[in-house]
């Protein structure tokens, strides 16, 4: 199904709904691991969407949790990585002796991911676990695999979710792929 929105053709790739059930179930899989004092490290922006979503299936899970943010930057305007990763804020929290689960919206090259997994290392994190709403596996340039993935994807540009491109679109309430025009 397509949808016009501010004269651009969105086609949708997964639904609200579809991505409602998944969060149930992703949401049993983190808690059947997660210990008591998990702390959820959100990296933004992409992922606020999802994890607002998700850190509420987990709290009616049972398994509460503090969260926290960090602000990682790969890419620049358009739909190319840059290559190198870099903080634009970093969380308040420390996370030394921490169960840390990272949170982010999609791993593609898989640098975000990576980055983010060593630098909680680095600050000494007892645990690290990664949770991505997509993969895009075909378009790995780091040899990195998350725990726990929503929906496995085709390596194509998407937004919505969360998801944006040249900073729009991150409020549609689906993901979805923008049309030509
Ligand atoms: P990676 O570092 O190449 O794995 O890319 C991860 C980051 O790139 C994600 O957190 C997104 O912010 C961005 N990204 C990758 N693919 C897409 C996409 O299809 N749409 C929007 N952003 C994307
Ligand atoms: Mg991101």
């Amino acid at each position: 199904m397509s949808i016009v929105n501010n004269e651009t053709t969105i086609e949708i790739l997964i639904t609200a709904e579809q991505i409602a059930k998944r969060i149930e179930t992703l949401g049993d899989e983190i808690v059947a691991d997660a210990p008591s004092d998990l702390i959820i490290v959100v990296i933004l922006k992409g992922s606020f969407v999802f994890a607002a979503d998700l850190v509420r299936e987990l709290e009616r899970k049972g398994a509460s949790a503090q969260v926290d943010f960090l602000s990682l930057s790969s890419y620049d305007v358009g739909k190319v990585s840059c290559g190198s990763v870099t903080v634009t804020h970093d969380l308040s929290e420390d996370v030394t002796g921490r169960a840390v689960l990272i949170v982010d919206d999609i791993l593609e090259s898989g640098r975000t991911l990576d980055f983010a997994r060593k630098t909680m290392f680095q600050r000494k994190a007892a645990s690290v676990k990664t949770c991505l709403l997509l993969d895009k596996p075909t378009q790995r340039k780091v040899d990195i695999e998350a725990d726990y993935v929503g929906f496995t994807i085709d390596p194509q540009f998407v937004v919505g979710y969360g998801l944006d491109f040249a900073k729009r679109y991150r409020g549609l309430p689906y993901i979805g792929i923008l049309g030509p025009n």
